[in-house]
């Protein structure tokens, strides 16, 4: 089995990515087809990129760099939970991401993203930031509305729908992660996984 991580993407007090990141991950449990974990950046207390060197040297220097990297590193596969801020993910989501490098690569992602358009510009951004980590985005995708999945836009309240998209959107997690676990195999040798600072 596969090992998927839903990443819970804001840290601000009172945020929702942790009731919707809860709802995707009862879901996906019910499925028994991969090992699914939530993994909440706000545990990782990562500060703002404090590493001298690119991460994509591999050369992280802090403890917090290095667990997060270590969390990560352990899975096939993850589901963003993102919301909207100013058309684009959130700053905190963005950071944990650039911490980071080699851990994301050849991997597989989709998407469950909120806000008043469904979260879909955040999405749209977090696509262009996958395909430079080498990470395989797919297609369908989670999108919830301020206005018709929250309460008076605070208490989650998903409608039935949303179930369906979250489980079209783990069949194809699944497929393009389990893929890409073979090809990491067949990749694994010094000339192709060596690091390089920046793409050319
Ligand atoms: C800084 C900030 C910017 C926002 N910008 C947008 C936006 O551009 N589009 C949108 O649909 N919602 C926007 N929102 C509303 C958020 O999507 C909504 O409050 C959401 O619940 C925030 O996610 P969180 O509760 O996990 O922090 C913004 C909220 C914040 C805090």
């Amino acid at each position: 089995m596969i090992k998927v991580g839903i990443i819970v993407g804001s840290t601000r007090p009172g945020r929702h990515s942790e009731a919707v990141a809860r709802w995707v991950y009862e879901i996906a449990t019910k499925r028994a087809d991969a090992e699914y974990e939530i993994v909440d950046i706000k545990d990782f207390n990562l500060p703002l990129l404090d590493e001298p060197v690119p991460p994509s040297m591999g050369q992280y220097s802090q403890s917090h760099t290095k667990a997060w990297a270590a969390k990560i590193a352990e899975f096939d596969a993850y589901v963003f939970v993102t919301a909207e801020y100013n058309h684009s993910t959130t700053g905190a989501l963005k950071n944990a991401i650039d911490f980071i490098y080699q851990e994301w690569n050849n991997k597989a992602a989709g998407f469950v993203g909120y806000g008043s358009a469904g979260g879909t510009r955040a999405v749209e951004h977090l696509r262009l930031i996958m395909a430079e980590l080498q990470v395989a985005d797919v297609r369908a995708q989670v999108a919830l509305s301020l206005f018709t999945d929250f309460e008076n836009f605070t208490v989650f309240k998903p409608a039935a729908l949303h179930e369906k998209a979250v489980n079209a959107m783990l069949d194809q997690v699944l497929a393009w992660g389990g893929a890409l676990k073979t090809l990491r195999q067949s990749i694994a040798d010094p000339i192709h996984s060596a690091p390089r600072p920046f793409r050319r």
